[in-house]
């Protein structure tokens, strides 16, 4: 059996749409299937207001914008995320401040948070890794203690919640991607969900290239003009076009992507209990959204040797992140701090494939072959005499490189 790490939802809709915008004449940004798309994240989990984007890395430019980064300003974020966190800011000349993750969960350790605190620090990222939530009463508590503005990097968070509250609502500012990894899709795409006053108007000029062109669609002004600095963050009324068919499913796909969670969650429970691997640890107070699904291994030669053994049986498992602060970019302008928790998630961390169309029997093959791993390690077995604490049986990989994602 062959099973991909992803294989994108693609209603036949998503061409009648597509086909509907173009033909409507504004194929261009800011057009009808914009306008339902974002009357759509408005309606559903109550944002102040929402621009859809060409990605969540644009969604997160756009907030190191209206944060007002300027240079030598300093900014707090987790290592272990996908490197478009870090970079929105550091475009705008930010000095990036590295925290550790909780050491059970891959989310910013609110306790690391303070001590990196100075009078040049202006924003705080955080990162809700894999849509389980980050301690948000405590980050926010912290923000507002020393007048910190709080960019949430909610790429894996749509539909996710902390105490009720819709994640990417809680901060100033909240970054969502459609990758087509993500829960609903659009190839590439993203939103930022506006929860600030202050920002609201600026938002949408940074959004059309610094002009007020937004207004000038809905009649407000006569003419368009340059009001401030800006790119082009929005997404063609296509793309669009694209997402509105994966948002005229979202309860069905959200009902999908859940329950393949708790199914390899149910089904690696033996697992766990045995003490091969973990399963991830739902915070209090967070949601699962379906998002993905993660294991930890004990350590990085035991998580490379099941990659190659998944990947050996078909199987397309891949790892990530790389610590950004030990990044070949990065290394040599981090402050020395050692990260141990972010270390450890990113060489333990292995990603399981996750999509919609994933039944129990690819969950089934997965998990029998995980499990096949750890019965048929020499480690495992009561004939090896001594250790290495891990050494398994398999071949050698031949010729298949590891994915990062
Ligand atoms: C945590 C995080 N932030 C931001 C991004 C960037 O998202 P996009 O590909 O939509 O730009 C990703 C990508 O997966 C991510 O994992």
């Amino acid at each position: 059996m062959l099973i991909p790490f992803n294989k994108p939802y693609l209603p036949l809709s998503s061409i009648r749409y597509m086909i509907q915008a173009a033909l409507s004449g504004t194929i261009a940004g800011d057009g009808k299937y914009t306008a339902l798309c974002h009357r759509f994240f408005e309606e559903q989990f109550g944002f102040r207001k929402v621009l859809l984007t060409t990605s969540c890395t644009d969604a997160l430019e756009m907030a190191a914008i209206l944060t007002d980064i300027r240079p030598g300003d300093e900014v707090i974020l987790p290592s272990f995320t996908f490197m478009s966190t870090a970079n929105a800011f550091l475009l705008r000349g930010a000095r990036l401040v590295f925290c550790d993750t909780l050491a059970d969960v891959p989310n910013i350790d609110p306790d690391g948070i303070e001590a990196l605190i100075t009078p040049r620090t202006r924003v705080l990222v955080v990162v809700h890794y894999s849509g389980l939530a980050c301690e948000m009463d405590r980050i926010m508590a912290i923000a507002s203690k020393h007048n910190l503005l709080v960019v949430e990097d909610a790429a894996h968070a749509m539909e996710a919640y902390y105490k009720d509250e819709p994640l990417g609502s809680i901060g100033h500012l909240g970054a969502f991607s459609f990758h087509e990894t993500k829960n609903i899709i659009a190839g590439e795409g993203g939103m930022l969900a506006i929860n600030h006053e202050p920002f609201l108007e600026r938002a949408e000029i940074i959004w059309e290239k610094g002009t007020d062109r937004a207004a000038f669609h809905r009649g407000e002004v006569e003419a368009y003009t340059w009001l401030d600095i800006g790119s082009s963050f929005l997404p063609s009324d296509g793309m669009a076009a694209f997402l509105y068919a994966q948002i005229k499913r979202f309860r069905k796909i959200q009902r999908q992507r859940k329950w393949i969670w708790w199914e390899y969650h149910e089904r690696l429970a033996f697992l766990e209990e045995q003490g091969c691997l973990c399963r991830p640890v739902i915070p209090r107070d967070a949601t699962v959204n379906g998002n993905m699904f993660y294991i930890t291994l004990s350590d990085r030669l035991q998580r490379d040797t099941l990659l190659d053994h998944l990947n050996l049986n078909g199987i397309q498992a891949v790892f990530h992140y790389f610590p950004l602060h030990a990044s070949p970019y990065f290394k040599e302008k981090h402050d020395g701090r050692e990260l141990p928790n972010t270390r450890r998630f990113s060489d333990t961390l292995l990603r399981l494939p996750f999509y919609y169309s994933m039944g129990k029997r690819e969950i089934a093959y997965i998990v029998e072959k995980i499990r096949e791993f750890f019965t048929s390690t020499p480690a495992a077995s009561p004939v090896e005499p001594e250790p290495p604490a891990f050494r398994p049986r398999f071949p050698e990989p031949v010729a298949q490189p590891r994915r990062s994602l």
